[in-house]
């Protein structure tokens, strides 16, 4: 693979998004280094403005506008902690960033971002992963409404497991990655215990996720074009698609 874009490559930037949670997450700075590629690759010079849905603290904006000195960005959460966290990651950008707090799980969301659209791209990490199917898929065709022709949307997300056999390799990786991080924080939590807390939390939470070609389809039959899922280690995936140049649809 050629090398990622030059401020990507920073060592100092590639620390930031490892020091937060994204530290335990395999492949994180893979999984951002795709997106931007995406978003180059759909929009060239041209990409002018984005959403985030779920922006959290603002990882992903932050990292969109590193590498687009001119773009826009409207960043959506339902949490005010959520928010203020990213207002202070993103204060270097203050003139670039729109805060906006909405609920997705809305149907009426987007009329919140209404001053702002359409968009060049919506980008939204782990964010919508917990949406009921229904409410999900519904979703996907409203992002598609707030975007422009040839628009992209990006979703780095958690998916489910093809089978059994290959949800045990991940929940190892998964076990290992925070052993590995917590081990770095100088914790000193057994891997034991780790995986203790890691098995009660899948278990809560088991069946909530929606296989990766279940959602790629719901993307084609919303009307977007080009979807694929452009990079996946187990359960993480990077998939999207790209609304149709006007006529097209
Ligand atoms: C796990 S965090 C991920 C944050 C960030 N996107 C990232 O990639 O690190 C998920 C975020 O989505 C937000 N969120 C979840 N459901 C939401 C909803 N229905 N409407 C708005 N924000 C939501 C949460 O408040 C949280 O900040």
């Amino acid at each position: 693979m050629p090398d990622p874009p030059a401020s990507w490559h920073q060592p100092d930037l590639a620390a930031k998004f490892l020091q937060n949670v994204r530290g335990a997450i395999p492949l994180s700075i893979e999984q951002i280094d795709m997106m931007l590629r995406m978003l180059t690759a759909a929009r060239g010079e041209r990409l002018e403005n984005f959403l985030d849905l779920g922006c959290g603290d603002g990882v992903l904006s932050s990292a969109i506008l590193d590498e687009n000195p001119d773009a826009r960005g409207c960043l959506v959460d339902f949490s005010e902690d959520a928010l203020a966290a990213a207002r202070q990651q993103l204060e270097a950008h203050t003139e670039r960033v729109e805060f906006i707090l909405a609920d997705y799980a809305q149907p009426g969301w987007a009329e919140e971002v209404a001053r702002a659209r359409p968009f060049d791209a919506v980008v939204s990490g782990f964010a919508a992963q917990h949406s009921p199917n229904g409410r999900k898929r519904a979703l996907f065709g409203e992002i598609f409404q707030v975007l422009k022709p040839e628009g992209i949307f990006i979703n780095i997300e958690h998916v489910a497991s093809a089978t059994r056999w290959t949800e045990s390799v991940w929940d190892d990786c998964m076990i290992d990655a925070i052993f590995g991080k917590e081990l770095r924080a100088s914790e000193n939590r057994s891997r034991a215990e780790i995986a203790r807390e890691y098995y009660a939390r899948a278990v809560k939470e088991a069946g909530a996720l929606a296989p990766l070609e279940v959602q790629c389809d719901w993307l084609r039959e919303t009307g977007f074009e080009n979807v694929d899922c452009y990079l996946k280690v187990l359960e993480l995936a990077v998939f999207g698609g790209q609304r149709p140049a006007a006529g097209n649809f």
